[in-house]
C-alpha cells in the first residue's frame, strides 16, 4: 500500500506541509500590507492627542489648604464635575483670563451630558477665578525676585 503523500509525490503534487506553508507566509504579507497602514493611522492620532492636551501629564490636585472655607467648596464642585471626561490635570495646568474661564466653563457645560448645571458652573468659575488669580499674584512674585 502506498500512503497518501506518496502518491502525492510521485504525481509532482506539492506536499501539503509544503503547501500549508506557503498560505501562511501569504496571509502573513496580506495582514501586513493591510494593517499596516491602520497601525501608522492610531499611531499618529496618538501623537496627536499627547501634543494636544501635555495639561493632562502634570499634577492632578491643587492644595487649598489656605484657600477661604467657601473656595474651598468650591473646589470640591470643580474636582467632581471638570474630572467626568478628561483628567482633572487638564483645567489645573491650563492658564486662562478670568473672562477666557467664564467662556470655557460655559463651553465644558453646554457639551451633552456634561451634568453641570449653570448653578454649580457658575461656582466652578469661581473657583477657577479665585485660584488663577493665586497662581498670577505667585507668578509675578516670582519675576520681581528673579529681576
Ligand atoms: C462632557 C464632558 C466634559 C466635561 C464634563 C468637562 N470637559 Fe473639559 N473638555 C472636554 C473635551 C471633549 C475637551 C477637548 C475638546 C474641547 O476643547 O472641546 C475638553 C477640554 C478641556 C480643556 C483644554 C482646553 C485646551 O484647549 O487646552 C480645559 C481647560 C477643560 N476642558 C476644562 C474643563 C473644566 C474647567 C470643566 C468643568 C467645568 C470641564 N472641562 C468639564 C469635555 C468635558
Amino acid at each position: 500500500m502506498m500512503s497518501r503523500m506518496e502518491r502525492n509525490e510521485r504525481r509532482g503534487c506539492p506536499a501539503p506541509v509544503t503547501i500549508g506553508l506557503f498560505t501562511l507566509i501569504a496571509f502573513g504579507v496580506w495582514l501586513l500590507v493591510g494593517l499596516g497602514p491602520a497601525v501608522a493611522d492610531e499611531e499618529e492620532k496618538k501623537e496627536e492627542e499627547k501634543k494636544e492636551f501635555a495639561a493632562d501629564k502634570g499634577p492632578d490636585s491643587i492644595d487649598v489648604k489656605g484657600y477661604p472655607a467657601k473656595i474651598r467648596s468650591m473646589y470640591k464642585t470643580f474636582a467632581s464635575k471638570c474630572s467626568r471626561c478628561h483628567t482633572l490635570a487638564r483645567p489645573i495646568n491650563t492658564d486662562m483670563s478670568a473672562g477666557a474661564w467664564m467662556r470655557y466653563v460655559k463651553r465644558m457645560m453646554n457639551k451633552p451630558d456634561s451634568g453641570i448645571s449653570p448653578k454649580l458652573g457658575k461656582q466652578i468659575y469661581q473657583f477657577l477665578k479665585f485660584h488663577q488669580a493665586k497662581k498670577d499674584e505667585k507668578k509675578k512674585a516670582k519675576e520681581e525676585k528673579s529681576e
